[in-house]
């Protein structure tokens, strides 16, 4: 039962830090003033109201007594009334009031009046709302009805409206003064969130300035202070790398001059053939470090990119499931090159190639799939290893490398996504990406 209560509770309040937050603060307020204001009015503004309708309903009956009397001065009388009580008061003689009365069930004045009336045997009839600061009352007599002009404020307190102005006036400032002072403080977060987002999509980010409470502050630093460290790491290892397949060129260059003293063919043959191919894998590797190095990420629109990698093939047996339109944040150039890369695999190890784009809520997925032999599960993970072809015949005739796969693969996680291999409907390997945005 508590679970049930605590999913409940969970999914009405609010997901947002700021509005939680808000909610915080703003609700302890609420129900204070409410709390107040059921307090002020039942217990000071009705009571004060009964008080005060009490006395007015006794002066009344006190006058019309004194009225009815038989050596009663009634002018004087009537007169003495006015100028004290500040009430008008009409005698109609031989006259009796007919009209039906309008009594506002919700109003408190109309209540408290007429239950006083009552309490002291009149017949009356009254209209609180007729004039807006005078209550119009008529109280038979013994021979005819008085017509009574009472201002309001006999009647009622009229501080309510004052005290209800103070009361939420301050409320909504405390409000007011909340949401600045939390916006403030929650925007900090959000764009430390969006910070990291962007780190892990491999996206450029300028100096980023920590700023808001002093423990968000400390994460920031502490966020900046690991992108650093991580981008130094990547720049270390990538730099020694291509170091080392540059030097490596010089040694090689001069086996291959070394090579052409030589006088026996097939020692020759077989030797360049070695050379030529390292030569391959480090170019292929310095011009992949040195382009990825250098590029900035752009948007650009994911069916138009696919669209042009394919037409670059040439290829009948290529077909595309083109997805919704999508502008992608991305580095262009290194998502065409891997592209580029499983398309060419596609190409070299199947013949009929399907690719299509999914665009879903916050990541796309492409689809690479093919009818060749494909990749057993036992390979899968080893393929994305740098230099690493499954069996020389597959790949030997199209003088390859080892690096493609490994290279998209880095590609992609460099966009903060994944690849995947799989086994295709069509009998081949099937490749999907997953890259968020
Ligand atoms: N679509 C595919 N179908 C079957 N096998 C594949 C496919 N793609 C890759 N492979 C296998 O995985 C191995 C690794 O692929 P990878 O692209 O990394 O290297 P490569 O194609 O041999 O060389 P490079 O791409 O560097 O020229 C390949 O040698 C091949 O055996
Ligand atoms: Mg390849």
């Amino acid at each position: 039962m508590f679970y049930g209560l605590n999913k409940f509770i969970k999914r009405i309040l609010p997901k947002q830090l700021f509005y939680r937050s808000l909610l915080i603060v703003a609700l302890p307020v609420i129900l204070l003033q409410i709390t107040i204001s059921i307090v002020f009015f039942d217990s000071l503004w009705i009571k004060t109201n009964i008080g005060m309708t009490r006395a007015l309903v006794g002066e009344i009956k006190t006058f019309i007594k004194l009225y009815n009397s038989e050596d009663a001065d009634k002018i004087y009388l009537e007169s003495t009334f006015e100028e004290n009580m500040d009430i008008d008061v009409i005698y109609f003689q031989k006259k009796k009031f007919s009209e039906v009365m309008n009594e506002k069930w919700y109003s408190p004045i109309d209540r408290s009046l007429r239950r006083e009336l009552k309490s002291k045997k009149l017949k009356y009839w009254f209209d609180t709302s007729k004039f807006k600061n005078t209550v119009n009352l008529k109280v038979e007599g013994n021979d005819g009805y008085f017509e009574f002009f009472i201002p309001r404020e006999r009647l009622t307190s009229t501080s309510v409206r004052i005290f209800a102005l103070w009361i939420t006036l301050p409320a909504f400032l405390i409000i007011a003064i909340a949401i600045i002072f939390l916006k403030n403080q929650t925007r900090p977060i959000k764009k430390l969130a969006e910070i990291s987002k962007k780190f892990g999509r491999g996206e450029e980010i300028d100096e980023f300035v920590p700023s808001g409470a002093s423990e968000i502050r400390q994460a920031g630093y502490e966020f900046e202070k690991m992108r650093k460290r991580i981008l130094r790491h990547l720049n270390q290892r990538s730099e020694m790398l291509s170091g080392i397949s540059h030097d490596l060129r010089t040694p090689l260059t001069r086996m291959k001059l070394q090579l052409a003293l030589i006088k026996d063919k097939n020692i020759v043959d077989r030797f360049s053939n070695d050379i030529d191919e390292m030569e391959k894998m480090l170019n292929e590797y310095l011009q992949f470090s040195s382009e990825s190095n250098k590029e900035q990420t752009e948007k650009f629109e994911f069916n138009e990119l696919i669209q042009n990698v394919i037409t670059q093939f040439n290829n009948d047996l290529i077909t595309f499931n083109k997805g919704n339109y999508f502008l992608f944040n991305g580095r262009k150039l290194s998502i065409q090159r891997c592209l580029n890369n499983l398309i060419e695999n596609s190409t070299k190890y199947a013949n009929k190639i399907e690719i299509s784009l999914n665009v879903l809520k916050s990541n796309i997925l492409i689809f690479i799939e093919d009818d060749g032999l494909g990749i057993p599960i036992q390979e899968r993970e080893n393929v994305f290893k740098p230099f690493y072809k499954i069996d020389k015949s597959r790949s030997e005739k199209n003088s390859s490398v080892g690096l493609g796969l490994s290279i998209s693969s880095d590609i992609i996680r460099s966009h903060g996504g994944k690849i995947e291999l799989g086994e295709s409907k069509l009998g081949g390997l099937k490749v999907v990406i997953s890259l968020p945005f």
